[in-house]
């Protein structure tokens, strides 16, 4: 067990990029009892200062001795950082909460989301991956769904955003954004082709079997979450114009036939979920009004006129805060609980 204190001594790796600015700002709001707070990056960033709960903390470069006396690690600066790193923060006695996919697939690591397997979560010293952004909204949607149905197969398609890729991301579709509206030459550095006014349906790398790895995160994750190989998941990726949250198109078939009054009132009951469904008012989930929320926001939820059993809807979530930094902390809050 993580010693039970009234405050804990928490590092944030990465705290400069997108998830760690957010975590840290998360960690001030849900006010995590934190004693003292560390933020690490590189050494681009070394000597930048950073506000957290009303005070200023300098940023550190990340280096051998900074877990020293650190009870909870929160990483979010890429799975070679966390590769290197996170064994050595463990080793000197933190729980790690990894925001990479360095470690979420490894049999002994719990991949947790709070709403759906919080009894998986490492109470020891250790790792506990947290999923990637676009898996975490699918499975707080489907938790309640796979409950009370069973789930069979799930077909999904993403539309998400460029804050998935981090900093780099947000900048390079402002600035194409910019250079398109004004004329200019358009550059890409960050995505394969434009983003500005594009769908780019490729995120991360391809595999052979003609899926890209963030495809394969979705059907490996969902299965390991849920602890169960035969739930099947068909996924499509794709990076749309859009700064801030991840919004998915889900067709999902069960075992057991759906009563879809039931369904709505189900989902609107369950832990994490907002229902938006009210379409004769234009009311369903967006981006923008999700962008800053912490709930996984669902609607257009209607049965699938082609199948006795399955159901389609939307769902929306700010991708750095439930899909990111938000679960983060929810996990580090299980582990101090
Ligand atoms: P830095 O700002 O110093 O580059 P994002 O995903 O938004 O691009 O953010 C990535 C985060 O990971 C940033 O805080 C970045 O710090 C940090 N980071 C990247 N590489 C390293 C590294 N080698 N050591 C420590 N932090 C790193």
């Amino acid at each position: 067990m993580i010693i039970k204190k009234k405050k804990y001594n928490v590092v944030v790796v990465g705290a400069t990029g997108a998830v760690g600015r957010t975590m840290v700002s998360i960690l001030a709001e849900r006010k995590f009892p934190v004693e003292k707070l560390s933020l690490l990056a590189s050494s681009r960033s070394a000597g930048q200062k950073l506000s957290f709960d009303g005070r200023e903390v300098t940023v550190a470069e990340l280096g051998e001795g900074s877990f020293d006396g650190i009870d909870i690690a929160l990483f979010s600066a890429g799975a070679s950082v966390s590769r290197q790193y996170a064994p050595k923060a463990v080793q000197a006695g933190c729980v790690v909460v990894d925001n990479s996919s360095a470690f979420r697939m490894e049999k002994d690591i719990p991949l947790v989301v709070p709403e759906v397997n919080p009894h998986a979560v490492r109470k020891a010293p250790g790792i506990i991956a947290n999923p990637n952004c676009s898996t975490i909204q699918m499975v707080v949607a489907l938790k309640p769904i796979h409950d009370r149905y069973r789930i069979k197969r799930v077909i999904v398609s993403t539309y998400q955003s460029v804050s998935g890729t981090g900093q780099k991301g947000i900048a390079e579709l402002a600035q194409q954004s910019q250079d398109f509206l004004s004329k200019k030459t358009i550059k890409n550095e960050v995505y394969p082709h434009q983003i500005a006014f594009n769908c780019l349906p490729h995120i991360d790398t391809f595999l052979d079997n003609g899926y890209t790895k963030e495809e394969m995160k979705m059907v490996n994750e969902t299965q390991k979450i849920f602890e169960d190989d035969t739930l099947a998941v068909s996924p499509t990726t794709v990076r749309v114009p859009v700064f801030y949250s991840h919004s998915e198109s889900l067709n999902v078939e069960t075992e057991n036939p759906i009563n879809i009054g039931e369904l709505k009132k189900l989902l609107a009951q369950s832990p994490g979920i907002c229902v938006v469904d009210s379409p004769e008012n234009d009311e369903y989930p967006l981006a923008i009004h999700a962008a800053g929320r912490d709930e996984v926001m669902v609607g257009r939820i209607r049965l699938d006129l082609t199948h006795p059993k399955a159901v389609n809807f939307w769902v929306v979530a700010d991708n750095l805060r439930k899909g990111a930094a938000l679960n983060a902390v929810q996990i580090a809050e299980l582990v101090i609980s």
